[in-house]
């Protein structure tokens, strides 16, 4: 079966940071990871639509992978307030995250929606990184895997293995995520980047479903970032409020690269 290849190391920042804080945070995030070679580590940084054109500008000469926080399904259309797939491949996005936990469960977007902003995120060539996680009642109801599956099957549906090879997974638990959550144990990230694994390799075969990244994501931080990544399935972390100073986001960097680099 394939692995990938690389760590995985990103933010979404939110509804934070101007575009002028967001520029700042790339410059010195790009100085910071000047040293690494990008083929062992895929840095990227998803900032708020208004920064994206000026993000782009420090992102590509840093070699830091820009993103999008949302995407809309089609190229135009009477769909106000939503980011067309032209608009962003304009500015040089090359990842689009779709289903964040927040998308999901603040805002009410469904797997069948997501599904077809993977599907367009494929048409115009962009990196989806499509994030699932059970929530608390889902996870104490004892059906957190069931949840899993279903999300990844229904936000992937029509995906060939072909297209998959260009997928990540950000598995980020509701209840992990953000100043109330609880960060998930290392045994239970684990656990569920396994059925994740399962599932992915069910799905595309394993050489495609073997390779797709799955990040872990919700309340990364200095302490349980290094034990995360020491775990055999867990393969990049998608990190929030920690990740939003660079000098931070350089620390756990450094700390993790070398775990990563033994666990190979
Ligand atoms: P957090 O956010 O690290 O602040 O919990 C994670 C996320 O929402 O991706």
């Amino acid at each position: 079966m394939a692995r990938p290849d690389k760590l995985y190391i990103g933010t979404n920042t939110k509804m934070y940071k101007t575009i002028a804080q967001t520029a700042d945070f790339l410059d010195k995030l790009g100085r910071h990871a000047a040293d690494i070679p990008r083929d062992k580590m895929e840095l990227f940084v998803i900032p708020s639509f208004t920064a994206l054109e000026t993000a782009a500008k420090y992102a590509a000469p840093a070699h830091i992978v820009l993103g999008a926080q949302n995407m809309g399904w089609e190229d135009e259309g009477q769909f106000t307030g939503e980011i067309s797939p032209l608009m962003l491949k304009e500015i040089g996005v090359r990842v689009v995250e779709i289903g964040h936990s927040e998308r999901r469960h603040v805002l009410g977007e469904t797997d069948e929606q997501e599904n077809r902003k993977v599907l367009c995120a494929f048409r115009h060539g962009f990196v989806p990184l499509l994030c699932i996680g059970e929530t608390g009642t889902e996870k104490d109801a004892g059906i957190s895997d069931e949840i899993l599956r279903i999300q990844l099957k229904r936000g992937l549906h029509g995906v060939t293995p072909i297209q998959a090879k260009e997928l990540w997974i950000a598995y980020e638990p509701v209840w992990a995520i953000g100043v109330s959550g609880i960060p998930a144990s290392k045994e239970y990230a684990e656990e569920k980047h396994q059925v994740i694994r399962r599932t992915l390799v069910e799905l595309f075969g394993g050489e495609s479903g073997g390779a797709i990244p799955i990040l872990y994501g919700g309340s990364v931080n200095n302490e349980n970032a290094s034990s995360l990544i020491a775990m055999p399935a867990v393969d990049g972390l998608f990190i929030g409020r920690c990740a939003w100073d660079a000098d931070n986001l350089n620390r756990i960097i450094r700390d993790v690269m070398p775990i990563w680099g033994n666990k190979r």
